[in-house]
């Protein structure tokens, strides 16, 4: 990342720790507990933040090579990522234009993607490409051909409009206001380390909320995350985007040290949130995505939680084991402690139906939800007699 960029944060991060302070919103807020049960609510989220705003859907790292896809869901639609023979960055609709069933699963390298209900297979780039008993159908056209989806590859993080219509455009500028912050990091060089895909009895919200706070470290976190973390957070906003970062144990020390000698990325946790709630997780040389999507119910959501890392080519198999181990601790954290107490605040939220409280020391929070509150608008309606 940007040395000026970076330092600036460490200042931050240091001038809190020693002064035990955080950044502060201006006052406490309450929200209803309808924002996390409400169904109606739930509907127009879905709608609005997910089919009709461009989505974080994974990392550049994995589809690398020409030839390499990975096929992944973003609420019920299914969708592949590929880089075709020429290097061209793709996404498609994951469904055969035969009768609908996927044409790629999982990850890997292919010349064609081959759909496994009846075999027709589509080239890399959407066209269809073979299929047995030809002349058996209606002649071909561009209607055989894979669905095209807007995709962009910005700053390693790939942006995809779920909605054809969306456009180009709109997704290629999606991380404008905030992929500056973290360009230098090169994550798109970076590999993958892991992916896992979690189903959780919370409200999306909820769960999304979890990578913007430390006021939980010392409890929830005691004896995994809080020995090596502080929850002395500086808060950013970027548009419609935040970053929230938090130092490892003894930053301070580089109060001691001219500027010039400081490293040129925070020891730190930088939490990236993109609208509507992605976190990206950048540490220096490794990076995890948490895409947090709305379930079937407002009380339910689905994680995809996945993790790239940068490889030293000298020691490729040790680095690959740290990455590895690295991300399997991230996993752990989460699934092991993070998740279970999201599902419990669902639990309680629905069962007393008061507001919850949300501290000034909780300020990302606190933006999220006025994010969300201010992005979300009214179904429009056309009158009867339009
Ligand atoms: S559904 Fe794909 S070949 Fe039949
Ligand atoms: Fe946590």
């Amino acid at each position: 990342m940007n040395r000026e960029i970076a330092h600036s944060i460490i200042r931050r991060l240091i001038d809190h720790v020693v002064a035990d302070t955080t950044d502060l919103a201006p006052e406490p807020r309450v929200e209803p507990a309808e924002h996390f049960t409400d169904p109606e609510r739930h509907a127009l989220e879905r709608e609005q933040f997910f089919l009709d705003t461009p989505q974080a859907v994974g990392f550049a790292g994995q589809v690398a090579e020409p030839g390499s896809y990975f096929a992944t869901d973003v609420l019920d639609v299914p969708i592949v990522i590929v880089r075709d023979r020429e290097g061209v960055l793709r996404a498609f609709l994951n469904v055969c234009t035969h009768r609908g069933a996927q044409v790629a699963r999982g990850c890997g390298r292919a010349q064609r993607l081959v759909c496994g209900f009846h075999g027709w297979s589509f080239t890399l780039d959407g066209r269809l490409a073979g299929r047995a008993n030809d002349d058996d159908f209606q002649p071909r056209s561009s209607a055989n051909n894979l669905q095209p989806l807007p995709i962009s590859d910005r700053a390693g993080i790939l942006m995809v409009g779920l909605r054809p219509e969306m456009g180009q455009l709109r997704v290629d500028h999606a991380l404008d206001d905030i992929a500056p912050q973290f360009e230098e990091m090169e994550i798109g060089e970076m590999e993958l380390a892991g992916s896992d895909r979690f189903e959780v009895a919370a409200n999306w919200k909820l769960v999304v909320n979890l990578s913007h706070e430390g006021y939980h470290f010392q409890t929830l976190h005691k004896e995994s995350l809080a020995p090596m973390m502080t929850g002395h957070g500086a808060a950013d906003e970027f548009g419609l985007h935040t970053r929230w970062a938090f130092p490892m144990r003894g930053i301070e020390a580089l109060a001691e040290k001219d500027e010039a000698d400081w490293p040129g990325y925070p020891p730190a946790a930088m939490n990236h949130t993109l609208f509507p709630g992605t976190v990206i997780v950048a540490n220096q040389g490794g990076a995890q995505m948490i895409r947090v999507e709305p379930g079937s119910e407002a009380g339910t959501s689905v994680v995809y939680f996945s993790g790239v890392a940068e490889i030293d080519r000298a020691k490729e198999e040790e680095s690959r084991q740290a990455a590895r181990a690295t991300y399997e601790l991230g996993v752990r954290i989460f699934e092991g402690e993070d998740l279970p107490a999201a599902e419990e605040c669902q639990r309680g939220i629905a069962t007393r139906g008061r507001p919850i409280e949300i501290g000034r020391n909780e300020p990302v929070v606190q933006w999220w939800h006025q994010r969300w509150l201010d992005e979300l608008h009214e179904p429009v309606t056309v009158p009867d007699d339009a």
